[in-house]
């Protein structure tokens, strides 16, 4: 089947850290090595999927005791591919603009436009403490993330871009080569306040943790009501740990069994940890803010968006959390490799015959 324009996009979350995607001892097939990764993402493109997603942490927390950069490895999945879009996770602080907007636009003609970049505004305080680098106040760090932001477009679309921020100078400067069209994506992670007001003025994608289709459609409106008064178009990508299998039975009980082997020392860090997050915003909320002990056992509240179940729920979930506004679905899965071909076989092909008959629906409706 073919896509379209409006057809839902399909992201998996890029395994470079080790210890999977959930905290669990539950076997896990999944590989956090360069080998295991370029199967991985040439599989994922054949199987359909639009974008893979790096991930950036600098140091063990909860989990992944071992951690390959995002941009480096995201080059190294660019190169071994030939459709697929690859998003390198890059943290204001530790980077700069100036290092990032470099380093995204020679990645940008080397792999011919297909390097997006997702900024990260932070959560683990451990890690910026381990590495030497000043810890912001929640609203601050999107404050630096915004500008962030604004200077890596200045850089890669200005000559003599010149820029006065509180966190950030440039004065006449002039990036060559600029990246080629099409310009790397931004994406932004985070859903408290101060990441939807970013997301409603500069940022390309938001990207949120798991939820119901109620719960995201309230941060869709929220959102693009803002980017419209701003002139600014936005889309959301939203989180969700899949597990399809050919019962509802046997993928309730992967589930079952997740959770019944969590690490309960790990998540409880975690949770500990997170309350930097969206508790710690000024309202309070925002990601991990209501997570409970199940949630957590998937990093991002993947379990809440609920793609547990046949290929048909899964679909037919998918196309809910369409209606309430998500362009994207990020994924992660517990084996990988197998999981990913399994998704494209027989999930991706009953998305796209669903959104083929709400088009002839509409079309017959005119
Ligand atoms: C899809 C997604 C991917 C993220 N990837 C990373 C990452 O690689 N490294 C990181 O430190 N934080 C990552 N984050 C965390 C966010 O950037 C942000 O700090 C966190 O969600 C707190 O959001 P809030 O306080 O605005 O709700 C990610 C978040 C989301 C939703």
């Amino acid at each position: 089947m073919s896509s379209t324009q409006d057809d839902i996009k399909f992201a998996y979350w890029v395994p470079n850290v080790s210890g999977g995607l959930v905290i669990s001892n539950i076997e896990q097939r999944t590989g956090w090595d360069i080998d295991y990764n370029r199967k991985l993402a040439q599989i994922a493109e054949k199987a359909g999927f639009d974008y893979a997603l790096s991930q950036i942490r600098f140091t063990a927390g909860y989990g992944a005791d071992n951690q390959h950069e995002s941009v480096s490895f995201s080059h190294a999945l660019l190169a071994a591919t030939e459709t697929l879009k690859v998003i390198a996770a890059i943290l204001p602080g530790p980077w700069n603009p100036a290092l990032a907007a470099k380093q995204i636009a020679t990645i940008n003609h080397l792999s011919n436009g297909r390097v997006a970049v997702n900024v990260v505004s932070g959560w683990f305080s451990g890690e910026f403490k381990a590495i030497g680098e000043p810890w912001l106040d929640h609203d601050e760090r999107y404050r630096r993330s915004e500008e962030f932001i604004r200077a890596l477009r200045g850089i890669w679309t200005e000559d003599s871009f010149t820029f006065a921020g509180d966190f950030y100078r440039f004065r006449n400067y002039s990036l060559k080569p600029k990246p080629i069209d099409p310009q790397p994506e931004i994406f932004q992670g985070g859903s408290s306040r101060a990441a939807r007001d970013m997301a409603a003025r500069v940022s390309d994608w938001y990207f949120t943790n798991g939820n119901t289709p109620e719960e995201i459609a309230k941060q869709v409106n929220d959102i693009k009501a803002k980017a419209k008064t701003n002139n600014h178009a936005v889309r959301i990508g939203v989180n969700a740990f899949a597990i399809a299998r050919e019962t509802e039975e046997e993928a309730r009980a992967v589930l079952d069994e997740i959770i019944a082997k969590a690490n309960p020392d790990a998540v409880h860090g975690f949770a500990h940890e997170v309350k930097n997050a969206g508790k710690a915003s000024p309202e309070g909320e925002g990601n991990w803010a209501k997570s409970s002990f199940e949630d957590l056992v998937q990093y991002n509240d993947g379990f809440r968006s609920n793609l547990i179940g046949t290929p048909h729920q899964i679909a037919e979930r998918i196309l809910k959390l369409k209606d309430a506004g998500a362009s994207l679905i990020l994924l992660g899965f517990l084996h990988f490799q197998e999981e990913v071909e399994y998704f494209g076989k027989h999930v991706i092909p009953l998305v796209r015959e669903l959104e083929a008959e709400r088009r002839n629906a509409l079309v017959a409706a005119e």
